[in-house]
């Protein structure tokens, strides 16, 4: 059954709903809905969307970028979209992401909300309000922080989502496990990611605990000057990789992950025991723990990071299961690091 659930962050408030059905979204939008969607999200969705007018983007991470916001603004100055419009991002965290953003600069901001079609964009992209796209291979390095009016997670959209999509979320429900809530780590560990796929109550029950838990940190600092930071854990190395290799972004921080996990022990502030539950949790859920990468190329990528001020990166370390913290860390000496631990 539906649950709604109103969050007031330090800028706005977003209603996000649960177990929602899509064909209820003429309650969740105050003026005309346009749906953006990807076109795969289309092609496996058509019926549920036809209600709509749908503008369709090009599927892939390689497609969030400025030229497909312009490509976006201009279908929607086409169909005479104004601030009585309410953008509504149907797909995954490349589709929120780029809606979002595109929301917060069209005639200087339109609502906008969104239904996540992906696990990740459930439990993490769709909620907290950053937005944005790549500059080449730079993840993220153009954006707003926005929130959108509200969020709609319809499970009954997952069924068309590919296996290995459903594997990619679970690279962000692990990080919430690590960084904040070592119950629920203790959780997946009993589970596999089938177990999550074929129990809805099961499902459900994570989907909320993780919107949950991103909400509060986001509610308690909505523009990252402090504890938001922790929901980095694993991403200054993943953002480094991830456009570098064209890995899935769960994949690319699942792999940071476990870089962080091998620094923290290496600094001494992780014991072996822990670093080993995060790596086999991550290979449970059939993640990826390595990689052989330039240390070269991913050392200068770092130095882009936008946790990073003058020399030094804000790095996010963690220290027993369920709890991570920042620590400053040199450039230099984080290249050293990146070298003894692969
Ligand atoms: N804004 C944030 O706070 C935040 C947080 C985490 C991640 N992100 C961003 O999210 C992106 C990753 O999101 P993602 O993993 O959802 O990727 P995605 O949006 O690329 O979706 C993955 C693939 O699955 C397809 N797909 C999505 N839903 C489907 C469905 N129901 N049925 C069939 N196919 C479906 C898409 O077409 C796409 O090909 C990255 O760009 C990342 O940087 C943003
Ligand atoms: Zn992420």
């Amino acid at each position: 059954m539906m649950q709604q659930t109103t969050y007031t962050f330090s800028s706005a408030s977003s209603t996000i709903y649960t177990d929602a059905d899509i064909a209820c979204l003429p309650e969740w939008v105050s003026g005309k809905p346009i749906i953006v969607t990807d076109e795969q999200v289309f092609a496996a969705q058509q019926h549920k969307l036809a209600a709509w007018p749908c503008i369709v983007l090009p599927a892939g991470e390689q497609h969030k970028t400025a030229a497909t916001v312009d490509h976006l603004i201009n279908q929607l100055v086409a169909m005479q979209a104004d601030r009585s419009t309410t953008l509504v991002g149907v797909g995954g965290g490349v589709i929120t992401d780029i809606t979002g953003y595109a929301a917060s600069i069209y005639m200087r901001g339109i609502p906008v909300g969104f239904v996540p079609t992906t696990i990740l964009a459930m439990v993490d992209a769709a909620i907290g309000g950053k937005n944005g796209v790549d500059l080449g291979l730079y993840k993220n390095l153009v954006g707003t922080i926005r929130q959108p009016g509200f969020i709609a997670c319809d499970l009954s959209l997952l069924q068309s989502l590919p296996r290995e999509q459903w594997i990619n979320g679970f690279a962000e429900i692990i990080k919430h496990a690590c960084i904040r809530d070592a119950d629920m780590f203790a959780v997946l560990e009993q589970h596999t990611p089938d177990d999550f796929r074929n129990n809805h109550d099961l499902l459900l029950q994570l989907i909320n605990r993780n919107i949950a838990l991103k909400c509060s940190i986001v509610q308690q600092d909505e523009f990252e000057k402090g504890d938001r930071k922790l929901l980095n854990f694993g991403h200054t190395i993943g953002h480094a990789i991830e456009n570098t290799y064209g890995l899935l972004h769960g994949h690319a921080i699942s792999i940071g992950m476990a870089a962080a996990c091998r620094i923290a022990e290496e600094m001494n502030n992780f014991y072996s025991t822990a670093k080993d539950r995060v790596i086999a949790l991550l290979q449970r859920y059939e993640l990826p723990v390595s990689l052989s990468f330039d240390k070269k190329q991913v050392g200068d990528m770092v130095l882009m990071d936008k946790k990073r001020t003058g020399d030094i990166i804000h790095f996010i370390l963690p220290e027993t299961i369920g709890h991570a913290v920042i620590r400053p860390i040199g450039t230099d000496q984080f290249r050293d690091l990146l070298t003894q631990i692969f």
